[in-house]
């Protein structure tokens, strides 16, 4: 069984941080930042909160799919950058758009959310034949955790969300879900106000105990090492359950982190640059709203269409990867 994405809706800020207003606090030029990353500008939050965006999307999401909101059984949140601990922000969204029937949870899969979120609203969907719809939502405020001292991680980030509504269909589809958490001091911020001398002389170790309290700590080359094998590999992974092969695939949508990482991969894979979907200029790494964003902002723009066979593959913190390959 697969699914099929009924509608998608997406909501950016209107605030924008371009390279050149980076050197105004670090060292730094357009340049650097856009040969090195491809990036070129993106959304800033500021003082938005991260269930806002996620709302935004999500009713345009719902919207799009021309369903009742009422119809919609399960709302799943990815997100690493979440307003609160508690209460999870599917329950602050299912309230918001009236899915008053749904059931709620947020998922933290980092970068590879997306990806998590749709194999996992799948399989819900194959288990409850009472479930009609499942709402994704992919809402992600890195701006709030990142060190704008530190000039290798603070320019690659923007925030944003993206929604999709899905339905079980019979579709092909096909997924692999993967995670290597001895990568996981690669990339990581710390939620709780602990700092690591503290836990130390309570008796406990901490993992990260170089990482400054509630900044993202990145180690970009390692974390880019993963990432150029990690999406070939959940392509690859997803790809031989239903024997595709990446000359069946019409469009390819990574994590939107480097486009050097992308373009690597591409070569890894053996699949032409043209059949990669880029939005990172424009978004900067949006987290788990990277993928559906750029899915979103393809279809609306009239280059995805129905019919067509699709690779959405993920990588991020964890270090998780992901791939699903499915027909829009
Ligand atoms: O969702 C997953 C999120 N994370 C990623 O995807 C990160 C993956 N990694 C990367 O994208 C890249 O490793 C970075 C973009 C983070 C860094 O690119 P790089 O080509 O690996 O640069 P580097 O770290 O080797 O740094 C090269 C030089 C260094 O200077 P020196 O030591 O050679 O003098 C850095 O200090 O570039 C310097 N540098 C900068 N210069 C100007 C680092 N950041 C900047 C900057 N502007 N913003």
């Amino acid at each position: 069984m697969g699914i099929s994405i009924l509608g998608m809706g997406r909501y950016v800020p209107e605030q924008v941080l371009t390279n050149d207003d980076f050197t105004r606090f670090i060292e730094t030029n357009d340049e650097w930042i856009s040969s090195r990353t491809g990036i070129k500008k993106r959304p800033m939050a500021g003082w938005e909160p991260t269930w806002y965006m996620g709302r935004e999307a999500a009713m345009s999401a719902v919207k799009s799919a021309g369903i009742d909101p009422a119809d919609i059984g399960l709302v799943i949140s990815c997100t690493a950058t979440s307003d609160f601990h508690t209460p999870s922000m599917s329950s602050i969204i299912q309230h918001q758009i009236g899915a008053v029937n749904a059931a709620a949870f947020d998922m933290n899969a980092a970068c590879s959310g997306f990806v998590y979120a749709l194999d996992t609203a799948r399989r819900f969907l194959e288990t409850d034949d009472s479930m009609k719809y499942v709402l994704i939502v992919a809402n992600e405020a890195l701006s709030r955790f990142l060190d704008f001292s530190d000039r290798a991680s603070c320019i690659l980030f923007g925030d944003g969300a993206a929604a999709a509504v899905v339905e079980k269909s019979v579709k092909l589809f096909s997924s692999h879900l993967g995670s290597d958490g001895s990568g996981a001091e690669l990339l990581c911020a710390r939620a709780l106000n602990v700092a690591p001398e503290v836990a130390l002389k309570n008796g406990f170790k901490d993992p990260f105990p170089e990482m400054e309290l509630h900044k993202l700590h990145q180690n970009g080359k390692e974390v880019y090492k993963f990432a150029v094998q990690a999406l070939p590999r959940a392509f690859e992974l997803a790809a031989e359950k239903v024997n595709i092969t990446k000359d069946d695939i019409d469009w390819f949508v990574p994590h939107q982190a480097n486009i050097r990482i992308i373009e690597t991969a591409a070569k890894n894979l053996g699949a032409p640059m043209e059949k990669f979907i880029v939005t990172l200029d424009h978004y900067g790494n949006t987290s788990s709203a990277s993928i559906p964003l750029a899915l979103c902002e393809s279809i609306e723009k009239g280059l995805i269409k129905r019919g067509q066979k699709l690779a959405l593959i993920g990588f991020g913190a964890g270090l998780t990867y992901g791939g699903i390959i499915l027909e829009y």
